[in-house]
């Protein structure tokens, strides 16, 4: 296969990319996306301060462009994200116990209602867990209680009974504290029956990150039942270094039955969020780079 996204389509996976609908009356941009990716994901678009900026009133036109962009050229789509610590209104950050539990609710089906039946997987709880395994003290946390994550689950299995209901996190690049205390969390929601589809590993790496137990990791959480997906992937570095990590990674997902797909989080260096690290497949140019050569030779 010629693409990325033809070339994970062999093997049943997709291979995604975050994207911003600003950018796309950018030529090179909208070539190399339309082009490499079946797959697409909102990189802030779909995100709490973006969707419901004031309470009760949803904004959706710049996820709807990205909605309306895959859906024209055959691709899927990942919902990012429902509930997370950054990036929602200040409206929310006034609000306490009950009223913040049904603000969290109306938001859910708010926004996963009206992408109902046109999302693949989504990210509906994003970073809950601390290096240490612990709970990260969000206002969730804090006002809702530990139960928030299975009821932010509940409501979005009601939203959209159709897509895939990921947890989404950073750091669980490997078997750690982190990893090990989602992993008992996805064990506990299958045994109680929350519903949980798929775990999203973010893997924000470096090209010396260790990656000695990602695939391991990958699939002990495989093993409990739920699909694994690469959600994030910028690898920092450049040349074989990096081409190299990139390789690693993606012969991991390749190599566990249920790691269904790999998103790369950005198109192209000139507007990664980590810019100074150059972590993505395409230079600013939108020259393909080594590592998208060692991904495609991967896939
Ligand atoms: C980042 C975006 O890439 C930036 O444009 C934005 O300013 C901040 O958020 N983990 C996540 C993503 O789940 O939503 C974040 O995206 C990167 C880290």
């Amino acid at each position: 296969a010629e693409t990325l996204g033809a070339a994970a389509a062999q093997s049943g996976r997709y291979f995604g990319a975050a994207v911003a609908p600003n950018y796309f009356g950018e030529a090179g941009y909208a070539s190399t996306m339309d082009r490499e990716f079946n797959s697409l994901v909102a990189e802030n678009a779909m995100k709490w301060d973006a969707t419901e900026p004031n309470r009760g009133q949803f904004t959706f036109g710049g996820g709807d462009q990205i909605v309306s962009r895959a859906q024209s050229r055959g691709m899927t789509v990942r919902g990012h994200t429902l509930v997370w610590h950054a990036q929602y209104p200040g409206w929310v950050g006034g609000l306490s116990g009950n009223d913040l539990r049904q603000a969290m609710v109306s938001h859910i089906n708010g926004v996963a209602g009206h992408y109902r039946g046109k999302i693949h997987s989504w990210d509906v709880v994003n970073e809950a867990f601390e290096w240490d395994g612990s709970r990260r003290q969000s206002i969730f946390q804090q006002r809702l209680g530990g139960g928030y994550i299975e009821e932010a689950f509940r409501a979005a299995r009601a939203a959209d009974p159709g897509a895939k209901l990921c947890y989404n996190d950073y750091g669980t690049d490997g078997v750690n504290a982190k990893s090990t205390a989602i992993y008992n969390m996805v064990v506990d929601f299958r045994n109680r029956g929350v519903p949980i589809d798929c775990v999203g590993f973010q893997s924000h790496l470096d090209w010396n990150s260790d990656l000695s137990s990602y695939q391991s990791n990958l699939q002990r959480f495989a093993n409990l039942g739920v699909d694994v997906q690469i959600t994030e992937l910028d690898i920092g570095g450049s040349g074989t270094g990096q081409a190299g990590a990139y390789q690693r990674v993606t012969q991991a997902c390749l190599a566990v039955a249920r790691c269904t797909g790999i998103t790369v989080w950005g198109v192209t260096d000139k507007y990664s969020w980590r810019s100074s690290a150059t972590p993505l497949l395409f230079d600013g140019n939108y020259q393909k780079k080594t590592a998208y050569a060692s991904v495609l030779a991967a896939l």
